[in-house]
């Protein structure tokens, strides 16, 4: 409550606070290869852009004298409470941020009580995350294989490890075609970036004809991309995990229904960040219609272009349980390892708090009620 601005006024080296403040800050101290990976959208980055104005078409009319002093930003997701509606997208190989990679993720969101989804190609192994942080929430974001094993390998050492529940990408069955890469002739995987999980898997580390690295970048290349995934893999998943699977990239209503047909826990409604097909619907325009087929029976986050508070008070009341955050996390860890993280998060945070005050919605809950209109009210 109050003046949450303050803080940041009186904080003695300024920190980045837009989205844009930030990626300047990132674009100066990163190298162009890594900046690039972080930042760009396949093809010609149309995706990108209707991320951005997906958001940027709802405008809300707020209603006043609701009593707004205290403001419950708390969700509910398979059955434990957090005190805010975000969570941590899963993003690879964040070595290429920072030193402490996901080891200094996982420890903002223990300190933050966010939930925490790692990536299958992170530069920590899950068991080091796990042990960084024991009492963090922690989801593993599975990448399927194309030797089915190594999948089932990592999902079951994530149990092992005490992640609570798995996500399943699904946009993901080659890479995005990403022409930024090409041209800084960057390739993350042949920098060893994305060693964590592969290198301390048993059944991926057995199927490689020796342990050179250049064994363990074409093992990798040749499972991480996964072009056969079909529905009949994730009924074996759902068999073979005890824990709640998500589906992360789902953007039709269709997908949606045979996700909930097929017993799935969670959906995250998500174009991968622009990352992957380009031309894709911005992912805030997918979301209405997947709500309304979701009905409430299974939680539904949504990521892609929530930037700001507001993005994700917007997506909240369009119907949305929860936002995942990719980039604005990672450029914080490239320009203050832990710190940055939690600098981000929290100016997220108390930007939709003061939204939610003067909107006029005292809860997550309350957000639904908001009079949202769509390209000002102007059809
Ligand atoms: C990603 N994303 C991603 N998703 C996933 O399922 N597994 C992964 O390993 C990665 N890796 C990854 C790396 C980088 C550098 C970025 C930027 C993104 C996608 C991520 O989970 C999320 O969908 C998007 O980042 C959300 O969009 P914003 O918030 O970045 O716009």
């Amino acid at each position: 409550n109050g003046d949450l601005l303050l803080k940041n006024i009186n904080a003695q080296a300024p920190f980045p606070i837009s989205f844009a403040d930030l990626e300047k800050a990132v674009a100066e101290k990163m190298d162009a290869g890594p900046y690039g990976y972080v930042r760009s959208g396949a093809g010609g980055e149309q995706t990108l852009r209707n991320n951005r104005a997906a958001f940027e078409k709802y405008s809300i009319i707020p209603r006043f004298l609701n009593n707004v002093s205290n403001i419950d930003t708390s969700i509910e997701l398979f059955g434990k409470t957090y005190p805010t509606p975000l969570l941590f997208a899963p993003v690879g190989m964040n070595k290429m941020a920072h030193e402490d990679g996901e080891l200094a993720v996982v420890r903002a969101a223990d300190d933050l009580e966010i939930p925490y989804i790692q990536s299958t190609v992170s530069s920590y192994a899950l068991e080091d995350v796990a042990q960084a942080a024991p009492h963090a929430t922690k989801w593993f974001q599975l990448y399927w294989s194309t030797n089915e094993e190594i999948a089932y390998s990592m999902a079951s050492r994530a149990e092992a490890a005490g992640f609570e529940a798995i996500v399943l990408t699904v946009d993901t069955v080659m890479l995005g075609w990403r022409e930024e890469d090409v041209r800084n002739q960057f390739s993350p995987l042949k920098l060893g970036y994305a060693r964590g999980n592969y290198v301390n898997d048993p059944v991926f580390m057995a199927s490689l004809p020796d342990d050179s690295f250049e064994s363990y970048v074409q093992g990798v290349l040749q499972n991480v991309f996964h072009p056969t995934l079909n529905w009949e893999n994730v009924r074996e998943l759902k068999r073979r995990t005890t824990l709640p699977i998500l589906l992360k990239g789902i953007l039709h209503p269709e997908d949606s229904k045979l996700a909930v047909g097929n017993g799935i826990d969670g959906i995250i409604v998500s174009n991968h960040g622009g990352r992957q097909l380009d031309g894709v619907v911005g992912s805030l325009d997918a979301l209405p219609a997947i709500v309304d087929v979701v009905n409430g029976q299974i939680p539904v986050i949504l990521d892609s272009g929530v930037y700001r508070g507001m993005d994700a008070l917007k997506a909240l009341a369009l119907g949305a349980d929860a936002v995942a955050i990719g980039r604005p996390f990672v450029y914080g860890l490239a320009l203050a390892g832990q710190q940055g993280v939690e600098k981000v998060m929290t100016n997220l945070y108390d930007e939709l708090k003061v939204s939610m005050a003067l909107a006029g919605a005292t809860s997550v809950k309350a957000l639904r009620n908001v009079t949202l209109v769509k390209n000002n009210g102007v059809d």
